[in-house]
Order: structure tokens, then C-alpha cells, then sequence
């Protein structure tokens, strides 16, 4: 698979992986069907979450005990069915996407895991798809994987709408290393963000350095 920890060794990444839980046959089936579209050309093939960071958003919701959470890019489902199997039978996963051909995708693979009723496709514009969600406290947990200069906004946006104690997720937010030395508009964004972060007493900030670098926040 294309690595997407710039930190790992492909062998370690693979250790990694198999000492994690392994990836049941809708995961193994979703993974390959992305696979063959970024073979193909129709997707990057980095779009996708690595396996071992599915693995630990699902044990992070289930473990906080989230039951409301919301979704900014969900390409073709995989980071959405992780999360959605941590949550209870009664919660919920609203998911931002403007595509509507990759969550096509993604809806067939969450109906085959038994989740389609625990997750909505919101599509659009994931910017004013978040402002018009009402501004008080909804959400246990957020996922951030969508336009890299948009990340400010939408943790700005997130900041009303999560629950005392929620936690917000960003990916990419080591931009494969060139946050250290910005080579574009998505590795500046990022970088700027990660400093503003972790001066921000709105929310306790760390991050991880997990696949491509995950950033974790908790609202204050
Ligand atoms: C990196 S992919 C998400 C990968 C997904 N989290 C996964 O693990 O499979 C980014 C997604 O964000 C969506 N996207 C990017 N900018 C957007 C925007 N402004 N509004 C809505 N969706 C957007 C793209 O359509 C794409 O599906």
C-alpha cells in the first residue's frame, strides 16, 4: 500500500499494522476498491487514512463514549466507517463531502458493515455546510480531512458546535515533514494552524505523529 508515514520504514509500517487489529473483509474489500481507483488515477493515493489510524479513531470513539459526531471529507467512507462502528447503535455521523461519486462509494460499504443508518452525506461545500449546522454544542467528536487551507475555518466553526469535553481530530498535520519548511499554500496553512493551536487556551492541543501526523484537540 502507498505509505503514508514519512516517519515509518515500509517494514516498520507493516509491523505496525499487523500488530494492530487487522482489517475485517469490508475494510480489506473498501481499501482495495480505493486502491484501484487511485491505480487508475481517479483519486490521490493519499487521500485515504492509513489502516492503523482507522483502527485508532474507532477505538478513540468508543472509548470516549462519543455518540454525536460529524465528519469534514469522507471520500469514499473509510475513516466515516471507523468512526461510525465506535459509536453506539443509537448515534450518529453527519459526513461533509462535496463528492457525491466517491460517497457513493462509501454509502455501499457502510450499508454492507450494518451503519447505514448511523451516518448522513451531507453534500456541498463542507464550509457552509458546517455554518448553517446551528452554532451550540452537538458534537462529541470531529474528524478535519478535507481542503488543507480550509482547516482554520473549520476548527473555528467546530469550536461552539462540539460538547464540553469534545474532541477534534486533524489529519495531515505534519504535511509529510514540510511544515518545518513549507513548500505551498496547504503546508503553510498547516503550519500556521499548528502554531496558533498550540497557543489557543480554547483548547488543549497534541500532536500526534501518527501516519501523517494527527492532531488532537479537547475543548476547554
Ligand atoms: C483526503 S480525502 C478524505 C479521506 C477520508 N477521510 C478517508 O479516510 O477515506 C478529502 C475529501 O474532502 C473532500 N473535500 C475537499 N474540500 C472540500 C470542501 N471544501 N467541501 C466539501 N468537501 C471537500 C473531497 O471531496 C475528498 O473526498
Amino acid at each position: 500500500m502507498t505509505p503514508r508515514s514519512f516517519l515509518l520504514t515500509p517494514e516498520l509500517g507493516d509491523y505496525v499494522r499487523a500488530s494492530s487489529e487487522p482489517p475485517d473483509d469490508v475494510v480489506a474489500d473498501l481499501l482495495a476498491e480505493t486502491a484501484a481507483l487511485a491505480d487508475r488515477g481517479e483519486a490521490s493515493p493519499t487521500y485515504q487514512i492509513a489502516p492503523e489510524q482507522g483502527t485508532f479513531m474507532q477505538l478513540l470513539t468508543r472509548a470516549l463514549g462519543a455518540r454525536r459526531a460529524i465528519e469534514i471529507g469522507t471520500f469514499t467512507g473509510y475513516s466515516a466507517l471507523c468512526v461510525a462502528r465506535g459509536l453506539p447503535e443509537d448515534g450518529s455521523l453527519l459526513c461533509l463531502d462535496s463528492s457525491a461519486e466517491w460517497t457513493a462509494v462509501a454509502r455501499r460499504y457502510w450499508a454492507r458493515a450494518g451503519l447505514a443508518d448511523r451516518v448522513e452525506v451531507r453534500l456541498g461545500d463542507a464550509h457552509e455546510s458546517l455554518r448553517a449546522l446551528p452554532a451550540e454544542a452537538t458534537f462529541d467528536l470531529a474528524f478535519v480531512d478535507a481542503d488543507k487551507t480550509g482547516y482554520a475555518d473549520y476548527v473555528e466553526q467546530l469550536h461552539p458546535r462540539m460538547t464540553g469535553n469534545g474532541v477534534v481530530l486533524l489529519d495531515n498535520t505534519l504535511r509529510g515533514g514540510r511544515v518545518l519548511d513549507p513548500q505551498s499554500d496547504d503546508d503553510r496553512a498547516l503550519a500556521e494552524l499548528n502554531a496558533a493551536l498550540a497557543a489557543d487556551p480554547r483548547w488543549e492541543t497534541v500532536l500526534l505523529p501518527l501516519s501523517d501526523g494527527l492532531t488532537m484537540l479537547r475543548r476547554r
